[in-house]
Formats: C-alpha cells, structure tokens, sequence
C-alpha cells in the first residue's frame, strides 16, 4: 500500500519560529513513521523578517500563490524588534490569511495536566474551551486612512466590515463546531449594545443560523461581560464565536487562564478546502528568548495535531495529544510554564512517548 502524502509548506520566520518549528517537524516525522500509513513531504520558505531586511518584502509577490499548491501550511511566528509590527504583520500573515480566504481562525483551550491555571480551583476538564475567531474581515479589514498628516487635523480611520456572507459563514462554521461537540453549547460575543450597526447584523445572522442548528443551545454575550464570564465561571462555557478583534482579546484571556500562552495552537482554517490552511502556534516570535533553546515546543505539537485532524490523520492527531500530555503530566515543561527542561528535552521526550507506544 502506497502511504498518503501530504504536501506541507513550512514557513518558521522569526524569533523562536524556527525552534518551535523544527520541533515541530521532529516530532511529525516520528508520528509519520510510527503510523506508518502517511508520509510527509516538506518544503521550507525562508520569508520574514531576516527576508525583509535583505529584500524590502516579507515574502515574494506570488508568495500566495506558491501555497496554493500545497496540503497545509505550518506557520511559525513573525515579528521582530526593528521591524513595525504593522509591517510584519501585514507583509506575511494577514496577506495569506486572507489570499487564501482562511476565514475561521479556530483556538482550542484547554488546560493541560501538569500546568496550573491561575484560576483557584480549576484544573484539567474544568476549562475546555474552542474560540471561533472570524479572520477574514471585520476590525482586521484594513478600510481606512489618515488625512492631514502631521497637521493639527490630523484624522484617521479604521473601518470595521461586516458583510452578510462573511457573517454567515462564520455562524455556520460556529454552530457546526458547537454541534459537534458534546456539550452543544455555543456562546455568541457581541457587542451590539454599542456598535448599533455591524454588531446588531452579527446578532441577526447568529439567529437565523441558530434555526438551521436546533441541537445547539446559544446564548448572546456581550465581550465586556464575557471577560468576567470567563474568569468567574469558565465551566459554563464550550465553544465559543467572536469578531476577528473581540475574539484576539478573548483568546488571549483564555490562553492565560489555561495557564500559559506557550502552549496554545490556532488553526487558519478554509473549511471549504479551497486552499491549504495554516496551522500556528499563538505565542508570537519571543525574540527575549530566541535562540536560548527554552522555547515551548508545546503550542506547535498541539498545532501539528491540529493539522493532522486536518488532514484526516485523527489516529496520528490524537496520539501526538497524548504523547504531550502524558510530557507535560510527567513534569518536563520549559521555564515559562514553570518547568526546568529545554526545546530539546520537551521535544526528546515527546517523540520517545511516541515511538515507545506509550501514547
Ligand atoms: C494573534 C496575534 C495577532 C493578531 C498579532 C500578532 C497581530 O495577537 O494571532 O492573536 O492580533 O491577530
Ligand atoms: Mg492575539
């Protein structure tokens, strides 16, 4: 039998990018050969901001282009000290978000065993979260401008677009989620106390969406509310939908209740399949601790397996999530999750997990 291949377009640009991800691709190599039933074929850009500093861009001008053709895209972080951050964040990650239309930015969280959540009383089962973040337009459209730079009437705007079809799709993809859980419970975040326009949209397109998903009990929350709903009572809450900004905010929040920000996955994701979708751990590029080798491997190992159910390899996807669990349960966790090991002992131990059949 010949195995399944799958095309992967890794771009590890700045910070701790690279470490995380080759740990990422370490320990996918080990899965791969344990199952035995697919392989991996993988191939490395060098964009970001080391590419910007020698060229002007942070990727080629058919940089988009050139993912299309594969399976998946593993994204390590982007930024750096002396590059603005708007600059990097709109020269690689927005432009292949939404080139490629990746409209649902999905976040589990979870609280993993071994690692405290700073919440009293709350440990593992008692968190188990999935943010739906709309990633395709909303606060991250872009409309805007400044008019009368460097006068004293000096203005700036910044666009929110809501579009029906945009809303829509996300609610869709929301509800199918929730439904899919066991729970079937989906909070929809609005604001729409205040932002009278696109936000009374957004609540208008979650009801008549809500009639096509009848399993799925929902409920309205205004975000302001949903901060203190997250902290005072995380047990009540499941799946999660929110707008591109409202829903940064949140994850943030949760990735902080669950412990650390460290370990915390995203998945870009094309539900339709048009176009590969991107898979990346939420940290950023830590550029206080790149190259010390004390990243946390954690978030792109649950980011891996989050790519993996993409694919279809849930028996690999959900190996891998023990594998790391069982690392984590055992202790050997990097500083910032209050451990003491390196990159490279996580990493070790979570490939040793996989091919001893413990996982
Ligand atoms: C995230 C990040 C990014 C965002 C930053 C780096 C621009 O915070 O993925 O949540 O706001 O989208
Ligand atoms: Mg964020």
């Amino acid at each position: 039998m010949t195995a399944r291949t799958y095309r992967i377009a890794a771009i590890p640009a700045d910070g701790i990018g690279p470490e995380v991800i080759a740990a990422g691709l370490e320990v996918l190599e080990v899965l791969a050969r344990r199952d035995g039933g697919f392989r991996l074929e993988v191939t490395e850009f060098d964009w970001g901001s080391a590419r910007y500093r020698r060229t002007g861009a942070l990727m080629p001008g058919d940089g988009v282009a050139r993912l299309r053709g594969f399976d998946a895209i593993l994204f390590g972080a982007v930024g750096a000290p002396d590059v603005p951050d708007h600059v990097t964040l709109w020269g690689l990650r927005l432009p292949i978000c939404q080139g490629l239309d990746q409209y649902a930015n999905i976040r589990p969280t979870r609280i993993l065993p071994g690692i405290a959540s700073p919440l009293a009383g709350i440990g593992p089962g008692d968190l188990d979260w999935v943010i739906v973040r709309e990633n395709s337009e909303g606060e991250y459209s872009g409309i805007g401008g400044r008019a009368h730079r460097g006068l004293p009437a000096e203005v700036a705007t910044e666009v929110a677009i809501f579009t029906r079809e945009g809303v829509t799709r996300i609610m869709r993809h929301a509800f199918r989620l929730a439904q899919s859980r066991p729970r079937k419970l989906l909070s929809v975040v609005t604001k729409s106390n205040a932002q009278r326009h696109g936000m009374v949209m957004w609540d208008e397109i979650a009801a008549e969406v809500a009639a096509e998903f009848p399993q799925v009990s929902w409920e309205r929350v205004l975000v302001d509310a949903m901060t203190v709903r997250m902290v005072k009572d995380p047990r009540s809450l499941d799946t999660i939908v929110a707008t591109n900004l409202h829903a940064d905010i949140l994850s943030d929040l949760a990735g902080a209740l669950a412990g650390s920000l460290g370990v915390a996955p995203t998945g870009n994701i094309d539900p339709e399949r048009r176009a590969p979708s991107m898979f990346e751990p939420i940290h950023g590029s830590a550029f206080d601790i790149a190259g010390k080798g004390i990243a946390n491997p954690v978030a792109t190992f649950w980011t891996a397996s989050m790519m993996l159910e993409h694919l279809g390899e849930a028996d690999a996807a959900a190996r891998l999530m023990r594998a790391v669990e069982r690392v984590c349960a055992e202790g050997v966790t990097t500083p910032d999750v209050g451990g003491r090991a390196t990159t490279r002992e996580v990493t070790d131990a979570v490939c040793e997990a996989i091919r001893g059949g413990n996982a």
